[in-house]
């Protein structure tokens, strides 16, 4: 019986490590950084002298907070008629959030309030904003010649080099989720969030399953046809190499610097269309041996396509080559 008090006891502790006493919290309605099918995502700011002295879940960005003094935060919270299916969908997305680890290209949580009525996830700041948006915002400012001069008009340019950083970034973070059996499912420059030093992290967990449990049923609505691989189109199967297919398709964003996939084709006929054969082609800015490989990714056997070790090693080898 005491056993059973002390793990009641470890599990409230935990429980405690992650909540945020809401007053601690600013929220800035005004500034909205994210809008989902159920909830949105606003900018706050984490109250307290010092972050350190506070006890808060995630040490590795306590460490970080230590020396950002505006101590910004993102703040995920549902919509205001929210359903109770949405409600569980947010609180699903912050349990798994807890599991998760600290990985340098991987969002970080920071931590929850869930004492009131309404659940909110609170997790790192990126001022850069997603991926996808960044690259439309730059798309006449890639540099091809690492050496020009940068318009005054932007804030800054992107080169060939960069875009390979980023590809590099994004397969170490799912080096590591793929590492715990996490297979994230939602892989996609729009789920790429980009901090203001330029580092790349995989955000959006709320598509992400333990490996096991990956054949859970989904809403086909939710589900993103166009990044998805052909065995998950057909028999919803989900497994790290899926991953791989849609890190494919990430790559195909990022070269094209944010063009849409496949635009021609409607949702419906993708799987008609990629069992004829049919795949993304090369972007003019992708190097020829990167597009070889993701060629591979795409490949029909999903154990013909490489792995994310495999991915990352060859990244290394490209940018050293760039260099
Ligand atoms: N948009 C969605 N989530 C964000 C975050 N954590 N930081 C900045 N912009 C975001």
């Amino acid at each position: 019986e005491y056993e059973n008090e002390k793990v009641e006891f470890d599990k409230l502790v935990e429980f405690d490590k992650w909540e945020i006493p809401i007053n601690d919290l600013l929220i800035d309605k005004t500034t909205k950084l994210g809008s989902g099918a159920f909830a949105s995502v606003y900018k706050g700011y984490l109250k307290g002298k010092n972050p350190l002295l506070e006890n808060i879940g995630n040490i590795h960005f306590a460490l970080e907070m230590a020396e950002n003094r505006d101590n910004e935060v993102a703040i995920k919270m549902l919509h205001t008629h929210a359903d109770d299916e949405s409600r569980t969908e947010l609180k699903k997305e912050i349990a798994f959030m807890k599991t998760l680890g600290y990985h340098p290209h991987v969002l970080s949580m920071i931590g929850c309030v869930s004492s009131i009525y309404e659940p909110l996830l609170i997790v790192e700041y990126c001022a850069n904003g997603d991926l996808l948006t960044l690259l439309r915002r730059h798309k006449d400012y890639i540099l091809v010649d690492p050496e020009a001069d940068c318009p005054a008009q932007a804030d800054f340019c992107l080169t060939i080099k960069d875009l390979l950083s980023f590809s590099w970034q994004i397969s170490d973070g799912l080096v590591y989720l793929s590492s715990k059996n996490f297979i994230h499912r939602d892989i996609a420059c729009r789920n790429v969030l980009i901090t203001k030093r330029m580092v790349a992290k995989i955000s959006d967990f709320g598509l992400c399953r333990y490996s096991q449990e990956a054949l859970y049923t989904t809403k086909v609505g939710k589900l993103p046809i166009k990044w998805m691989a052909i065995e998950a189109l057909k028999l919803a199967e989900f497994t790290s190499k899926s991953d791989v297919w849609s890190y494919g398709v990430l790559l195909f964003e990022l070269f094209s610097v944010g063009d849409t996939p496949y635009p021609s084709i409607s949702p419906s006929d993708m799987l008609d269309f990629l069992l004829q054969g049919n795949r993304l082609p090369k972007p003019e800015l992708c190097p020829e041996e990167l597009y070889n490989m993701m060629q591979t990714m795409w490949d029909l056997n999903p154990d013909s396509r490489p792995t994310f070790e495999i991915i990352r090693k060859n990244l290394s080898a490209f940018l050293e080559v760039s260099s």
